[in-house]
């Protein structure tokens, strides 16, 4: 049954010899956020529905169409997370986190669900990193969120990533848009789609964001936000592109940008790439100012982003960003014999207690083959165990990357041999990165 061998569409396995790259890019995230003050939050990969018919809104396309909600079996209505920032608001309104000092700044890695066509850089189960900030409504907080990925994608060696941004206002500047734009589409509603048609009264911006091809040819010259803004989302907007400049971070203002869930207000951004084919927008996001509130907490300004994972290292593939390698195999030793595969055991434990990553054969290969798998798994070094070596406590250290072996006595003498060299090649490497950082 191929079912049974084969994930679900629109899923992907990380294997593991490729979770490096992953836990690469989550740590960078994770530390750079960390740098800014965010710290990670952790929060259930599904939720009560009505968490995200509230807060990303039940004219979206993602609650629409996208969700996979089912009953449980004490017949609640349940929703696998489609995104973070929901979850992680009700966590903070539920947990009373927001009544500590202001502003709070959380940061996550998650997995989320939305039942898309698969494509590349569109699965039906992918991955956010995402940060979200608390409390502040002031212009720096908007640049700050934004210099956090900025920061992230410069950490993780990617330069060509635009940054397009946008202001989408507030309810005030809404009303007179709204009015706008649903004279605009009245005169093609015989050509919407029905889903659109829908929308028209109740929510008219999200037909702008209709993957439809014949919605997003009309949704073209319809009007846009950011010739309707207040004087207040005006002046807000100015200062944070002046703070941008300030800082040196480049952006184009798209005025298109309306993101495709309903809670955000004002400020609004993407990191797109023209590296990875239609799905180029590798991170999304903007303010919410009244979310908060919304799901049943004290009002508070918040914003935030998410990147997808899937998609950025996509990115980082087309361009041929290095992912440092992963700490494999210092030292394999090889047993010749059934007394040796015991005292190999034991070597490699000892090892592995003073922190070295040691291993020894497992399936009773000869000398040959298990010294063409040390070469395959990357070991450092290698020792073959014989009878000899047994007896006379003396063994040979092989330097798998020189070819070069040294005699070195079993014990302490050979956890300082390897010790000496892993450590000098620490020593290399953190004097290389130190004379690369003041060579800048
Ligand atoms: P979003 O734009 O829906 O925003 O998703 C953020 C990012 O997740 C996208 O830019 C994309 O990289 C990735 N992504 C979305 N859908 C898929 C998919 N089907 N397959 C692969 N990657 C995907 C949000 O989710 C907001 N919660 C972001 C946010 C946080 N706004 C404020 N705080």
């Amino acid at each position: 049954m191929a079912i049974l061998t084969k994930a679900p569409r629109g899923t992907q396995d990380v294997l593991p010899s490729d979770s490096y790259r992953w836990q690469y890019i989550e740590k960078t995230a994770l530390d750079t956020a960390a740098q800014f003050g965010f710290q990670e939050t952790r929060f259930p990969t599904f939720e009560h529905s009505a968490l995200f018919t509230h807060s990303v809104g039940d004219t979206t396309d993602v609650v629409q169409k996208e969700m996979y909600s089912f009953q449980d079996k004490g017949g609640r209505d349940i929703t696998l997370r489609p995104e973070g920032t929901a979850g992680v608001v009700r966590s903070m309104i539920e947990h009373g986190t927001l009544n500590d000092a202001l502003p709070v700044r959380a940061s996550y890695v998650t997995s989320c669900f939305r039942y898309e066509k698969p494509q590349a850089g569109r699965l039906r189960e992918f991955h956010q990193f995402g940060i979200e900030m608390f409390g502040s409504a002031e212009p720096i907080a908007d640049v700050q969120v934004i210099a956090v990925a900025d920061r992230i994608f410069k950490n993780l060696g990617i330069s060509n990533i635009a940054l397009e941004i946008n202001s989408i206002g507030c309810p005030v500047c809404r009303a007179k848009y709204y009015e706008a734009l649903i004279s605009y589409f009245k005169g093609y509603s015989d050509k919407l789609c029905a889903t659109c048609l829908g929308r028209l009264e109740k929510n008219p911006m999200r037909i702008l964001d209709c993957k439809s091809p014949v919605c997003s040819d009309i949704a073209k010259d319809a009007p846009m936000v950011i010739d309707y803004l207040c004087e207040e989302c005006a002046e807000h907007f100015d200062k944070v592109k002046q703070m941008l400049q300030e800082i040196g971070i480049s952006y184009t203002v798209n005025p298109t940008i309306v993101r495709g869930l309903d809670y955000y207000r004002r400020t609004v951004f993407e990191f797109v790439s023209q590296n990875i084919g239609a799905q180029g927008t590798v991170c999304g996001g903007g303010r919410y100012d009244g979310l908060v509130e919304i799901l049943g907490g004290n009002p508070t300004p918040a914003l935030g982003f998410a990147m997808g994972l899937e998609r950025l290292l996509l990115l980082m593939d087309t361009l041929g960003c290095e992912f440092p390698q992963p700490k494999r195999c210092d030292i394999y030793i090889a047993p010749l014999g059934k007394e040796a595969t015991g005292k190999a055991n034991k070597m490699v434990m000892d090892l592995i207690e003073e922190g070295f990553a040691a291993q020894t054969d497992m399936v009773g290969r000869s000398l040959k083959a298990q010294m063409k798998y040390a070469d395959k798994i990357g070991a450092k070094f290698t020792v073959v165990l014989g009878e000899n070596e047994i007896q006379t406590g003396r063994v040979m250290l092989k330097n798998m990357q020189t070819g070069v072996s040294r005699e070195v006595c079993l014990g302490n003498d050979l956890l300082s041999a390897v010790y000496d060299i892993t450590v000098s090649e620490t020593i290399d490497q953190i004097t290389e990165e130190y004379s690369s950082l003041l060579g800048k």
